[in-house]
């Protein structure tokens, strides 16, 4: 396993960000038993519908609070208890603040360390994100808003469980400034591509033909952004308009697991059936470009560094911006200074519009 200081990205094992955790179509009546950034979590819904995310392992005798099914806590439905989770050994419930509140055979007042940590976590677009922080501060900047998820006329997505793969994230993350790719594994034909850097956003502007998600012929324009280290959006025009959002977060350091789904504009007002349909295929196809980038990643050996070409696309620039997020808060404007602003490639024609300007201002 490559790992972030394989990379010498920086003091902390994980980055700071927002992360996908959790298909929200997952979560039912029992808690699920998760672990990422190298930690085990219990997520579980609370009969007030609020998804909690509490670190897994009682403070009594360091029972996993979500796994296991023969203990009459679980057989007799009592696991979630309002938005409380029981543990299933002794009984101890503890609430969505993580703190325990109620031992049933015990009647004296309940010690202050019996508590696990819980996690702020948002339920978005049928996905659990939580706000990962080394430093375990508040979240910087407010989870974006997909403004086409409450338009009829837009087909939602069913999230690709993209499964784990043994990379860094930061070998798929090169992905937004390595324009020669593009042509030999998606079979695009690169009228114009550019990157531009905005403090924890990363975005790149590419057209071009597409041949696995549109055919060569057919231009497919894509305004890309990477909104801190872990969540992808891309908005897609020409033979259709879509978004897409490709989220992966690390499990242990050097391992990832990653979804994505595509909503997509149907012709009317009020999607049909068929306008799903259409829908479908096309993520399909999105699917199969991400595909193709997975086969290489799975299968390459870590590239600590490099044999960089002057025209290769700023790949090293992607680098210093990513390295801010395993830093401290504040000294992310440090990678900022080196990094912002709009980088071209020799040879490629820089984006003839950019879309995105103002992303930061508008919120998303
Ligand atoms: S180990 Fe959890 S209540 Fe005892
Ligand atoms: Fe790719």
């Amino acid at each position: 396993m490559a790992t972030t200081q394989d990379y010498a990205f920086g003091e902390f094992t994980f980055p700071r960000g927002w992360f996908m955790i959790a298909d929200a179509s997952e979560l039912k009546d029992s808690p699920l038993a998760v672990r990422f950034f190298g930690n085990d979590f219990a997520l579980y819904r609370g009969q007030s519908g609020r998804v909690v995310l509490l670190d897994a392992y009682c403070p009594h005798m360091g029972t996993h609070l979500a796994q296991g099914g023969t203990s009459y806590v679980v057989q007799d439905g009592l696991h979630i208890d309002g938005d409380s989770i029981r543990c299933p050994y002794h009984n101890w419930r503890f609430g969505s603040d993580g703190r325990c509140n109620h031992i049933p055979y015990f009647n004296g007042p309940i010690p202050k360390n019996a508590r696990v940590k819980s996690w702020p976590v948002i339920e978005r677009y049928g996905c659990i994100f939580v706000w990962h922080d080394p430093e375990g501060g508040e979240p910087d900047y407010d989870f974006p808003t997909i403004e086409e998820w409450g338009d009829p006329a837009w087909v939602r997505w069913k999230l690709d469980d993209l499964g784990t793969l043994n990379v860094h994230p930061i070998e798929v993350v090169d992905n937004m400034a390595d324009v020669r790719h593009l042509g030999p594994i998606h079979g695009s034909t690169v009228e114009y591509f550019e990157n531009v850097f905005e403090r924890h956003v990363c975005i790149q502007y590419q057209g071009g033909g597409h041949r696995t998600m549109v055919g060569s012929d057919k231009m497919l324009e894509t305004d890309t952004w990477y909104m801190g280290p872990g969540l992808l959006f891309s908005r897609i025009r020409g033979a259709y308009d879509a978004l897409q959002l490709i989220m992966h977060t690390p499990i242990e350091d050097g391992v990832i697991k990653a979804w994505q789904g595509l909503i997509v504009k149907s012709a009317h007002e009020v999607a049909s059936e068929a306008d799903v349909a259409i829908a479908r295929a096309c993520q399909e196809t999105s699917r199969l470009a991400l595909v193709q980038d997975f086969e290489i990643w799975a299968n390459k050996r870590p590239a600590f560094q490099f044999l960089q070409l002057p025209n290769d696309g700023p790949i090293h620039k992607v680098r210093t911006w990513y390295r801010q997020f395993y830093h401290p808060k504040d000294r992310a404007a440090e990678f900022w200074r080196e990094v912002e602003g709009v980088h071209t490639v020799r040879g490629v024609a820089p984006a003839p519009q950019k879309r995105l300007a103002g992303l930061l201002a508008g919120g998303n």
